[in-house]
């Protein structure tokens, strides 16, 4: 699809904006962590482009993206704590500077998307889950009780125990030829959730004592997660970032956003750069 699609994203660009070849500065592009067919695609077509129109290629990670997302209306500025939450990762990172990424905790098993997406793939919900799972919980009261997991002070997460009490609390229902309350349920799982990245962040805040904390990642979109965070940003009189909407879940602006301070510093990358699937993200710039 990225293969059919490519070339036509660009036309569509061209003849909807403005915007030439002349008027762009340099080519920046996701070459991890990644689906390795997708990411190639999109490195390949990128340093075709930046040799053809002689414009410097820039390498970015789509989790500098998510985080660099919040760059578009208010400059960043460090120290900061960032919240990533998407369909991969689940991670407390503080930035000391631009391009300073610290992992101070991480998901030791499902990142909080891929729970989303599983929970709502077990009621019976279109993929991707987060926006249905939200919508029925809207609907719903968190009257299930659901385990709340690793209650340490530690800043890792766990999801893996939730997401299993929820399928087999499903499985159970239907074997007993009861069905479950779906927009209950969805209420209760993303309540238990949202509980354990707010309890995480905070413990985050009160370890670094942070002034600042964004929010990045698909999972930023979820307006739960959005109005608990600002409750705990008003508690700790800490300043709040969330991505508008519309660049929270992945998107190409997060990524021209995340290129332009390597921009500035002329960080380009030479054309024997490959995608990388993996994700030792934070650590190879
Ligand atoms: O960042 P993203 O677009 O792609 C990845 O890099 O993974 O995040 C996608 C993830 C999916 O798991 C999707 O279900 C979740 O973000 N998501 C949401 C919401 N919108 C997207 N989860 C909860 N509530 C939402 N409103
Ligand atoms: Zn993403």
């Amino acid at each position: 699809m990225h293969c059919e699609n490519i070339t036509l994203v660009m036309e569509d660009l061209f003849s909807k904006t403005d915007l030439t070849m002349d008027n762009i500065d340099a080519i920046a592009v996701t070459y991890a962590p990644g689906l390795l067919g997708s990411l190639l695609i999109g490195v390949e077509f990128a340093k075709t482009l930046s040799f053809v129109y002689n414009k410097p290629l820039i390498k970015v990670n789509h989790l500098a993206g998510h985080i660099y997302a919040n760059n578009l209306e208010e400059k960043l500025e460090y120290p900061l704590l960032a919240l990533v939450v998407s369909g991969g990762h689940t991670e407390l990172i503080l930035m000391e500077d631009d391009y300073k990424f610290n992992v101070l905790g991480a998901t030791l098993d499902d990142a909080i998307g891929e729970v989303y997406d599983k929970v709502a793939k077990v009621l019976n919900l279109p993929y991707p889950g987060g926006p249905n799972i939200e919508k029925y919980a809207e609907q719903g009261k968190p009257n299930y009780e659901l385990p709340r997991s690793v209650l340490n002070k530690e800043l890792n997460f766990s999801f893996s125990g939730l997401k299993s009490a929820v399928i087999n609390l499903v499985h159970n229902e239907r074997q007993r030829g009861s069905e479950i309350n779906k927009y209950d349920l969805a209420a209760s799982f993303q309540e238990v959730a949202i509980e354990q990245l707010i309890r995480k962040t905070k413990e985050a805040i009160l370890k670094t004592g942070s002034k600042r904390l964004i929010i990045a990642g698909g999972v930023s979109a979820n307006k739960y997660l959005r109005k608990e965070m600002e409750k705990l940003a008003n508690e700790y009189n800490v300043n709040l970032s969330i991505p508008k909407m519309r660049y929270c879940t992945d998107n190409a602006t997060m990524i021209a956003a995340a290129a332009y301070p390597l921009y500035l510093k002329k960080e380009f990358a030479t054309y024997d750069l490959n995608p990388i699937s993996t994700d030792k993200l934070f650590t190879i710039q």
